[in-house]
């Protein structure tokens, strides 16, 4: 008999006489005890070293931003569900992109560089987005000193011990959106009003295969946001955690739950799952951010909780 006499303070109950192996793997908790590990918050943080190294163009490889440490998670991640890197690709040699998770979103920094995906091919160049399907092999080739910002959902699949489907059941297929497209399609969502009950002006990515949920992947979404000179996007929450690439603003500024963090060119911004935040752009031209989020997870798990302050 246990000699604890609150439940919550009692220790992990195992079975009594296991008959084989799979019985003596069973493990009981109560209540009181089941409900109380308080992992540590996802922290709000903005990634300055990790482009300043990537720009130092040192060695082909990649760099990640990773909170794992801080989350007291056992792999590398930016948010639970995230892991934001920067590629640095040396002109003449080549990165092995193929990477375990769903899918991963890329943004050419600067560069010149081909690439392959299973068998097809492009020549990506700066500014182009792109969307790799996970565990096909692909490799990029730098023509030039290249750099490449990533955020993929490797840590979903990490902690699912989960590997990613390829083939014509892929969740995702290998999407190019070539700068020149992004800044039309941008245009076009420009030449409309603003919808008061819409953040500012954004173009969202999306693929055919990811057309009806209106994502570019399945539990990631990926939108280029822009605050034209001197504005803001008013204060609001939701419950994806989301990753921004800082693209332009002069000066611009987040606050994220109340701390300010200032943009440096090419920065990494975490902001975590339900803290209040707000984007400002205290300069004269166009403010432009990329922010990958959870968000195709949460919006399938009705979690979303999008509120304006
Ligand atoms: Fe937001």
């Amino acid at each position: 008999m246990s000699t604890v006499n609150d439940m919550a303070e009692m220790p992990v109950q195992l079975p009594r006489n296991p008959a084989n192996a799979a019985e003596a793997r069973s493990r009981y908790f109560n209540s009181g005890n089941a409900f109380n590990i308080k992992l540590p918050p996802v922290p709000g943080r903005i990634f300055t070293d990790e482009p300043t190294s990537a720009f130092a163009l040192e060695k082909t490889g990649f760099i990640n931003c990773d909170l794992s440490a801080e989350m007291q998670c056992p792999f590398p991640a930016t948010t639970p569900l995230m892991l934001a890197r920067y590629a640095v690709i040396k002109s003449g040699e080549g990165l092995d992109t193929t990477l375990t998770n769903t899918a991963s979103i890329w943004y050419a920094i600067k560069g010149k560089a081909t690439l392959v995906v299973g068998d097809e091919n492009a020549v990506l160049g700066k500014a182009d987005v792109f969307l790799l399907p996970g565990g096909v092999p692909s490799a990029i080739t730098a023509s030039e000193d290249s750099i490449f910002w990533l955020v993929g959902n490797d840590p979903q699949l990490m902690f699912d011990a989960s590997a990613p489907i390829i083939g014509d059941n892929a969740a995702v297929s290998f999407v190019h959106y070539p700068a020149g497209e992004i800044s039309h399609q941008l245009d076009v969502v420009y030449g409309t009003n603003a919808n008061a009950s819409t953040s500012g002006h954004a173009l969202i990515f999306s693929a055919e295969k990811t057309q009806a949920s209106r994502n570019i992947a399945t539990t990631m979404t990926l939108s280029l946001n822009t605050l034209k000179p001197r504005s803001f996007q008013p204060p609001h929450k939701h419950n994806s955690a989301a990753i921004t690439l800082v693209v332009n603003g002069d000066p611009a500024y987040s606050m994220v739950a109340d701390a300010k963090c200032a943009w440096s060119p090419w920065a990494t911004l975490v902001t975590p799952p339900a803290a209040k935040h707000s984007h400002h752009n205290d300069g004269d031209t166009r403010a432009e951010f990329l922010i990958v989020q959870d968000g195709g997870f949460h919006y399938h798990a009705r979690t979303m909780g999008f509120e304006f302050y």
